[in-house]
């Protein structure tokens, strides 16, 4: 890595401009194993608990594979819209719906044509730990020593002019993901699935949320 392909962002703009990128995502341009790699590296210094280091993390970049990997994707948004019913999708009223959807739909149809995805796992399963004394703090733990370093991969990522975007969907057929990946399912949490590729163009801007004064508090509890 030199420095040249950095893009020195400021820290803070760093953390205020890392988007869900789907629709400016270069589908076209190979991005190098060793980038891939070195982004791993920064993300490996995340902390976990216990720094018991029980996460695996999957790269995929085999166009056969990926396809695959695309199909189950797909396969498992199609599961998570089915479950909407008449009611339709409960965020269908937030800000930027709209540009949400289209930008998900354009993520889903190029899926097969990432340079490469990553899958990262957590050792244990999370569904198993509901319902156990203790459930919150196990499952708080798992979650807890693989998010940071997730978004650690994901900041790396931004800083050298490449984007990704957190994803769930393929996760209502994790087992299938697992039989297609040599996963032990029944040992490890898949975590998503996370599109590895260069952003066409790098000037990205801050998001909407919710003002602080709404979601924060000092000392108690405010709804
Ligand atoms: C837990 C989680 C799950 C998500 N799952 C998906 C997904 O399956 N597919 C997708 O296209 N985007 C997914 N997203 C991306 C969100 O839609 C995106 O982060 C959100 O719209 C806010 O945009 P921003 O990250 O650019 O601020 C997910 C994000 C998170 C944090």
């Amino acid at each position: 890595m030199t420095e040249s392909t950095l893009l020195h962002l400021s820290n803070d703009e760093l953390l205020r401009t890392t988007r869900a990128v789907r629709k400016r995502l270069d589908y076209e341009r190979p991005v190098s194993r060793q980038l891939i790699e070195e982004c791993l590296q920064l993300a490996l210094q995340a902390p976990n608990g216990g720094n018991l280091n029980s996460w695996r993390w999957i790269i995929i970049d085999d166009p056969d594979v990926l396809r695959q990997v695309a199909e189950i994707y797909n396969g498992g948004l199609d599961d998570f819209i089915a479950t909407f019913g008449d009611a339709g999708y409960a965020g269908a009223h937030v800000p930027g719906a709209e540009r949400i959807e289209t930008s998900t739909q354009h993520l889903r149809d190029n899926f097969h044509r990432l340079p490469a995805v990553l899958l990262p796992l957590i050792s244990g399963r999370t569904d198993q730990a509901s319902g156990h004394p203790g459930a919150v703090f196990w499952q708080a733990g798992m979650w807890g020593s693989i998010i940071q370093a997730v978004w650690s991969f994901m900041l790396a990522l931004r800083a050298r002019g490449l984007g990704s975007a957190w994803t769930t969907g393929h996760l209502w057929r994790e087992q299938a993901m697992a039989d297609l990946l040599s996963i032990p399912y029944d040992r490890y949490t898949q975590v998503g699935l996370f599109p590895i590729a260069y952003t066409l163009g790098t000037d990205f801007k801050p998001a909407h949320r919710e003002p602080l004064e709404k979601v924060m508090s000092w000392n108690t509890f405010e709804d």
